[in-house]
């Protein structure tokens, strides 16, 4: 066996067929690794790092709203990839996702993704990692500070994976699945093909069950899976910040991101890892703080919004308040309304000037 994998005959799967309907309103106008961040869509960043890693051909596993990948990326020329699109009429969950693509994989080595996983990890060392141990899979682990609210993934002294673990108050190790595994080609087989199948509950167990070699490449890179507001927001805020690596962002390092177009009034305040999106428009003396403004929306004077995501052409009226909130596209929120800790405004919906508040001042 040669001493190191080469990037060009792997193939990449990414898995983007999900309702994301923990980002809800966003999703229902775009899918999750659709939605801006940073002023890309999220797709870009993790294709841009596949492209830097030295890998050529891309598996897009679609379902949800399908259509929009193909419109944005086509055949991946631009972002130096080959991209191929694989679309299923019913949502097959993760597994089945891996399963389908079958047909399109090249090489004898897939390198597996969740669409919406914001990481650092060196895809080279991964790669390597399970080439030089023959693994049969091999999942990216990732250490974090809290490993309570996931499931857990020990390994024994030889990296390879002893169990998957339900979510625990008290977990035995502070090592994730961090929803990206390299794949031997003939593993993906074993997926059954005619049903909804999880590859996190479903399959990685039973591999373990029936004797395959799977084993863990740990680190503690940056990591976020971006499937919720919060979470959402925060990696959107890291990239703008530089701590979260994206080689679509050429480096951008700052404590917000203007677009193009995006007016900024006298005396607003932007921090936070804030990004404004093209044509956005940004009122005197407003606030904004980790603010994810899309393209169009308008921001009155005064205003202030916090760790919130405003949908694209969305208005926050004069002196509103969104704190923790999620503004569907085209929504109108009037002048003085309070909405915190987890508002979420369908799109298009009007609330009128101070229609909603926290506090009892007029
Ligand atoms: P929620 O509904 O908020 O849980 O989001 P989700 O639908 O994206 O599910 P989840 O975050 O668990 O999905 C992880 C990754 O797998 C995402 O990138 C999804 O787009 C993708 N995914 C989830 N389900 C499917 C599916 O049935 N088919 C395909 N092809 N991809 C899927």
């Amino acid at each position: 066996m040669s001493d190191s994998i080469n990037p060009a005959e792997v193939d990449a799967v990414v898995l983007v067929g999900g309702q994301g309907t923990r980002l809800r309103p966003l999703t229902l106008s775009a899918p999750k690794p659709m939605l801006p961040t940073a002023g890309l869509p999220f797709l870009t960043h993790l294709l841009s790092r596949i492209a830097a890693a030295g890998i050529q051909h891309v598996v897009l596993g679609t379902s949800y709203k399908a259509e929009v990948f193909e419109a944005e990326f086509g055949d991946g020329s631009k972002l130096g990839l080959q991209i191929d699109y694989v679309f299923e009429d019913e949502p097959r969950g993760t597994g089945g996702g891996i399963a389908n693509v079958a047909s399109k994989l090249r090489y004898d080595t897939a390198l597996v993704f969740n669409g919406d996983v914001l990481s650092g990890a060196d895809l080279g060392a991964l790669l390597n990692s399970h080439h030089d141990r023959d693994a049969d899979v091999t999942l990216h682990l990732v250490r974090v500070g809290d490993p309570r609210a996931f499931g857990c993934v020990p390994t024994d002294s030889n990296g390879v994976v002893t169990a998957f673990l339900e979510k625990t108050q008290d977990p035995p190790t502070d090592q994730i699945n961090a929803g990206c595994y390299v794949f031997k080609r003939e593993v993906i087989d074993r997926i059954p093909k005619d049903r909804a199948v999880s590859v996190e509950r479903e399959v990685f167990p039973a591999l373990l069950a029936d004797g395959l070699k799977v084993c863990g490449y740990v680190d503690a890179t940056y990591w976020r899976d971006m499937g919720t507001p919060d979470d959402f927001v925060r990696g959107s805020a890291d990239l703008v910040r530089g701590i979260a690596p994206s080689p679509a962002l050429k480096g951008h390092r700052g404590e917000e991101l203007v677009h193009d177009g995006a007016a900024i009034g006298p005396g607003a305040l932007l921090i936070g890892g804030t990004v404004v999106g093209r044509g956005a428009e940004i009122g005197p003396g407003a606030r904004l703080d980790g603010a994810v403004i899309f393209d169009g929306a308008h921001i009155e004077a005064g205003a202030v919004v916090e760790r919130s995501i405003i949908g694209f052409g969305a208005r926050i009226g004069p002196r509103a308040l969104i704190r923790d909130g999620v503004i569907g596209d085209g929504a109108d929120i009037g002048a003085r309304c309070e909405l915190l800790r987890g508002a979420r405004v369908w799109p298009g919906v009007r609330i009128p000037d101070g229609g909603i508040r926290y506090s009892t001042d007029v």
